[in-house]
């Protein structure tokens, strides 16, 4: 580095900046342009982990540029690459370049959108673009919402916002429902809110994987009978185990009724309201009180990128506002949004600039073919699994997920167990990644396709390598 770099002021000369930011840049560019032809990623050993990377607090200066090719050598590569376009496993993150260049602006400028005082256009971006989601998801006018950092947190924020709203935050003899199919941030948030387990019910959902209305209507009218007080459905728009959407319609007209507050976890599966198909199963997104969505998996954004929606904007003010004295000079004028205020962070960084830059440079169109793809490309690995017979399909391509089981002969038990043992052969071998689930209390293969750039090819070859594997590890087994 050159001699002007005054550490003690943790300062780098504007040419030793410009190397390390071109550095920066040139691995992000091999990263993305050398990913396909490169291993889904490894996950390294502790003790292996603890010889690399373990070391006292660094007293002295170092060189930045001799970390950018440590960091590839050491870290990276002892991760799964979640952008990959064969990681097929839990949700994906494909993300996008301009993103991860608008969070290096975000946090190179160190924008902070607590208040308009201190970030007045930031908190201008954010709006337009919360508003841009409201018009997607079809949620009317006097709706709003804010970013956060991902879908546990949007949950925790609706739930919170929920609890206010019916309950004037008192939760006793308060009941909350949802499906079996409802992911685990939603039962975290509730405890982290003071519910207990007895307060939550938890329903069996049906043979498509949805809430079943039925039970929902009897399970409300006999926890009313009995005193306590419904106050909350969780619906998915789209689970992470199998895609499905729960009847949001017939969820909005009962909540409405009984006049409880409806919120939809649509963290995975509601940017498919942006596509025909993805339309059709998400009627009635636009209906509920609070949305969750997380830009971060099927909008293509960098990590953390959530965000709430919600009916009501002015609720969350209610909700949340609080007013110190030491931020007095920033509660500012009517019509300025102060953004720390809608909801649990004050100190927030300019997450929204990622989908703003995404959006403005490459265009909603070009979003909604990429979502229109993922969705095609559970249904090009539904085709390529239904033309070999050990394969069962348990759930059809829906919303870009598919579950399926590799069929041997052999005891119930033994099958259950090569499906996980076809993930981690799968996963050693580093072409593509999948993971397991349980689905009717067995356990399942699961491909999520969400990926743009995952081609037709990467799909059946990743199914044809697969059932090698089944057939691989069932004839070990049998032998
Ligand atoms: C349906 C659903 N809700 C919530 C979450 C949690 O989101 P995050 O991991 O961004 O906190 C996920 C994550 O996969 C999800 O699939």
């Amino acid at each position: 580095m050159s001699g002007d770099y005054r550490a003690e002021r943790l300062e780098l000369s504007p040419e030793d900046m410009r190397r390390l930011g071109y550095g920066v840049v040139d691995l992000l560019v091999a990263h993305y342009s050398g990913l396909a032809s490169g291993p889904v990623g490894r996950k390294g050993g502790r003790g292996e982990l603890e010889a690399l990377l373990r070391e006292p607090v660094p007293e002295q200066p170092g060189d930045p540029l001799a970390l950018l090719e440590r960091l590839p050598r050491d870290v990276f590569s002892n991760m799964l690459h979640v952008d990959h376009p064969r990681f097929f496993a839990f949700v994906p993150g494909p993300g996008n370049f301009v993103s991860a260049m608008a969070d290096a602006l975000a946090s190179g400028f160190n924008v902070f959108t607590g208040t308009w005082f201190a970030g007045s256009g930031p908190a201008q971006v954010e709006l337009v673009v919360v508003e841009w989601l409201r018009t997607i998801c079809g949620l009317p006018e006097g709706a709003g919402g804010l970013f956060v950092s991902g879908g546990s947190m949007a949950n925790l924020t609706a739930l919170a916002l929920a609890r206010h709203a019916r309950l004037a935050n008192r939760t006793e003899g308060a009941i909350v429902y949802t499906s079996d199919q409802t992911h685990s941030s939603v039962a975290r948030g509730l405890r982290v809110l003071g519910f207990a387990p007895d307060q939550v019910r938890t329903l069996r959902a049906d043979a498509d994987f949805r809430l079943p209305m039925d039970q929902l209507r009897r399970e409300v009218a006999a926890d009313r009978a009995a005193g306590r007080i419904p106050f909350c459905v969780v619906a998915n728009a789209g689970t992470t185990n199998t895609g499905a959407v729960d009847p949001l319609p017939a969820l909005a007209a009962f909540c409405r009724e009984e006049n409880i507050w409806l919120h939809a976890d649509g963290a995975y599966g509601a940017p498919a309201v942006l596509t025909g198909a993805g339309k059709a199963r998400l009627e009635g997104l636009g209906a509920v009180d609070s949305l969750t969505l997380d830009p971060h998996k099927w909008l293509f954004q960098s990590f953390e990128t959530g965000c709430l929606l919600v009916r009501d904007r002015n609720l969350l003010l209610e909700a949340f506002q609080i007013l110190p004295e030491y931020l007095r000079d920033t509660h500012g004028a009517s019509g300025e949004v102060n953004f720390g205020n809608y909801g649990i962070q004050l100190t927030r960084s300019f997450r929204a600039l990622k989908l703003w830059m995404s959006l403005q440079t490459f265009g909603l169109d070009a979003f909604r073919e990429a979502i229109a793809r993922g969705i095609k490309l559970a249904e090009v690995a539904e085709e390529a699994l239904a033309e070999d017979p050990t394969w069962e399909i348990v759930t059809p391509a829906a919303l870009g997920v598919v579950t399926f089981r590799f069929n041997a002969d052999a005891e119930a038990s033994a099958v259950d167990a090569l499906q996980g043992r076809i993930v981690e052969a799968t996963m050693a071998e580093g072409f593509a990644l999948v993971t397991s689930t349980v689905l009717g209390g067995r356990p399942v293969l699961r491909l999520c396709t969400i990926n743009p750039r995952t081609s037709d090819e990467d799909m059946r070859e990743t199914v044809h390598r697969l059932a090698a594997t089944g057939t691989r590890l069932a004839a070990e087994m049998n032998g």
